[in-house]
């Protein structure tokens, strides 16, 4: 199994010397708990149901004697490269995926209310998706999660090799939102992109898997109804295969953001340059994570992308 690689020193040039020596305590202490480098780790990906029936999985509690899902999933290894220091080498368009590195800190101190979530940080990542998404000029966040490794989370890091949304959720997700104007932005270029990132990195255990969206075949997506209570949505399973490429950002830190396109609307219209617009992504644990590593906290906000 690889080793950890040693973190650089982060210069510290405007500190005084006892906090430099401060800091780089903190971060040596950091660095032996950050996994970095390619390596090889287990997933868990999507069986389809025996019978051949539509997969399907409840959100909350099943009607009375019906299961909470009708699929299985298995684990199985895959490399995974780790994209520290090539993270400028993948777009949105090819990938799906996409790092924005060096964003200034939030306002938003707690993540702990989601009145003052959406009051601080909703505003920062649509100007975040507006500079950095080729050709979006409007944006509307929907909806958010906050996932954490404490044993009595509500939400903790999902290991299951997934996409959010497919082209039927993703349509019905501009009527849901902005019904007045649906049939007109469903004319032009939609997209759903999750913001990602860590609340206590540098992450050092969790940390997020994504596929590129190159190497998934349209054969190997999977839908699978998301029951609500009162509505039925789409997300997709993933077949395995192993032309799947992997990678991950080690060591994440709060001032980096992942965009994970979960849908793109332009993957459907002949002449793109669209390879599919789609990621899988999931949680995996690194072997090589030490025991008493802290777990990862996170945040992603859901947006629906227009333009042009
Ligand atoms: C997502 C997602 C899982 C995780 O951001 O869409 O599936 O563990 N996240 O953070
Ligand atoms: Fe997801």
């Amino acid at each position: 199994m690889a080793t950890a690689l040693p973190l650089q020193a982060t210069p510290a040039h405007n500190l005084s010397q006892s906090s430099q020596a401060e800091t780089a305590f903190r971060n040596k202490e950091t660095s032996k708990f950050i996994p970095r480098g390619d390596t090889v780790v287990s997933l868990n990906y999507f069986q389809p149901p025996e019978d051949g029936s539509i997969p399907f999985n409840f959100v909350e509690e099943p009607p009375k004697g019906q299961p909470p899902r009708n699929f299985g999933d298995f684990d199985i290894k895959v490399p995974i490269k780790d994209i520290r220091g090539h993270e400028d080498e993948y777009t949105l368009d090819r990938d799906a995926f996409k790092v924005a590195l060096n964003v200034p800190s939030s306002a938003e101190r707690d993540f702990s209310s989601d009145e003052s979530i959406k009051k601080n940080y909703y505003p920062e990542v649509e100007k975040l998706i507006l500079d950095n998404v080729p050709s979006s000029n409007r944006v509307f966040l929907f909806d958010h999660t906050i996932r954490r490794s404490s044993p009595n989370a509500r939400r903790a890091p999902v290991a299951r090799v997934h996409i959010d949304q497919t082209l039927k959720s993703a349509t019905q997700r501009v009527h849901q939102h902005l019904p007045g104007e649906a049939e007109r932005l469903l004319k032009g270029r939609y997209r759903i992109i999750n913001i990602w990132r860590p609340l206590n990195g540098p992450v050092q255990s969790n940390p997020l898997g994504f596929a590129s969206s190159s190497t998934l075949k349209d054969d190997d997506l999977i839908p699978i109804e998301h029951r609500y209570p009162d509505r039925t949505g789409e997300t997709a399973g993933i077949r395995y295969n192993e032309g799947q490429k992997w990678h991950y950002l080690s060591g994440m830190t709060n001032n980096e953001r992942l965009f994970l396109e979960c849908f793109d609307s332009y993957a459907y219209n002949q002449g793109t340059e669209v390879q599919g617009g789609r990621v899988p992504h999931t949680a995996f644990s690194d072997p090589r994570t030490p025991e008493d590593a802290i777990g990862r906290d996170s945040i992603e906000v859901r947006a629906l992308v227009f333009g042009p």
